[in-house]
Formats: C-alpha cells, sequence, structure tokens
C-alpha cells in the first residue's frame, strides 16, 4: 500500500516538471490544449501570444479580427479557405518572407515550422 502511495507521488511530480518544462521558455502560453489541429488549440497557443496583441478590436490590425473562429472564416480577405491552406491568407501571411510576414519582424520570430504545419492541417482538414 505504501508503495503504490510513494509511485503516485512519483508519477504527480513528474508530471508537475513536465508542466513547468513546457511553460518555461518560448511564447507564453494561453492554453492547457496542447498544440494540435483544431481553431482552439491553435488560437490559444498561438494566436493568443503572438497575434492577438495587434489582432483585436482597437488594435493595429482590428480589421483582420483573430479572436473566434467566425471571424477568421467569414473574414473578407480569405484568411482560411477550408481544404486549402496554401491559398488561404492566413497561411501566405505566416509563410512569406518578405517585409509584410506576419508576425512583423518588429514583433519577433516568424512561427515555428510545426506551428505553421498545424495551422494548415486544420484548415486541409477542413477548419471545423
Ligand atoms: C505588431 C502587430 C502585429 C502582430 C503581432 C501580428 N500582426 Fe498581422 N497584421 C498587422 C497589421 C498592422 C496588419 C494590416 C491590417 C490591415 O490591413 O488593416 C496585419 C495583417 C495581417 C493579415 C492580413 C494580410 C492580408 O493579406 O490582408 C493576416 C492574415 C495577419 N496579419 C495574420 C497575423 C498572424 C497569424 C499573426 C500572429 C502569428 C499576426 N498577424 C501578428 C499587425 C500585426
Amino acid at each position: 500500500m505504501k508503495k503504490r502511495v510513494f509511485v503516485f507521488l512519483l508519477f504527480s511530480l513528474a508530471a508537475c516538471d513536465f508542466r513547468i518544462e513546457k511553460f518555461s521558455g518560448g511564447a507564453e502560453r494561453f492554453s492547457d490544449i496542447p498544440l494540435e489541429a483544431t481553431f482552439a488549440s491553435i488560437q490559444g497557443n498561438i494566436f493568443q501570444s503572438r497575434c492577438i496583441s495587434c489582432h483585436s478590436a482597437g488594435q493595429s490590425a482590428w480589421r483582420v479580427p483573430l479572436d473566434t473562429r467566425e471571424e477568421v472564416l467569414n473574414s473578407p480577405r480569405e484568411l482560411v479557405i477550408p481544404g486549402n491552406a496554401d491559398e488561404s491568407g492566413l497561411i501566405i501571411a505566416i509563410t512569406r518572407s518578405d517585409n509584410k510576414r506576419m508576425p512583423p519582424a518588429k514583433a519577433g520570430s516568424a512561427l515555428s515550422q510545426q506551428e505553421i504545419e498545424m495551422i494548415k492541417q486544420w484548415i486541409n482538414e477542413g477548419a471545423l
């Protein structure tokens, strides 16, 4: 019985460690969801920390809000064409290499390859 409690404690500690590691360093995370190809995860893990400071009401890029899936899908700029990531304005914006790349250089580095792939996957799977 005692041994079981010990093993349980060990596992809890390991879990804590993992969380600390996940959150230390790199961009601040606003989401408890791991990065996966869903809007909630992408919004929480990427848009919140890298885009929303400009892409929200009252900010410089308020015309291109990235707060909700509806806003992103209904944008007149064809930000997301379900099933076609390569022609979606969102993907073009984060993968271009000129000075229109998002986020702008003054706001930090480009998104990681993994982040870009996850957004592409979400769009190619229908942007549900
Ligand atoms: C420092 C502020 C800032 C940050 C951070 C930022 N953007 Fe932007 N973004 C802008 C501005 C300003 C525009 C132009 C808005 C307009 O046309 O009214 C823009 C435009 C865009 C557009 C529209 C491009 C087009 O073709 O019309 C997309 C898509 C976009 N941003 C995506 C992102 C994404 C995704 C992130 C985060 C990874 C991000 N941006 C981070 C400021 C920012």
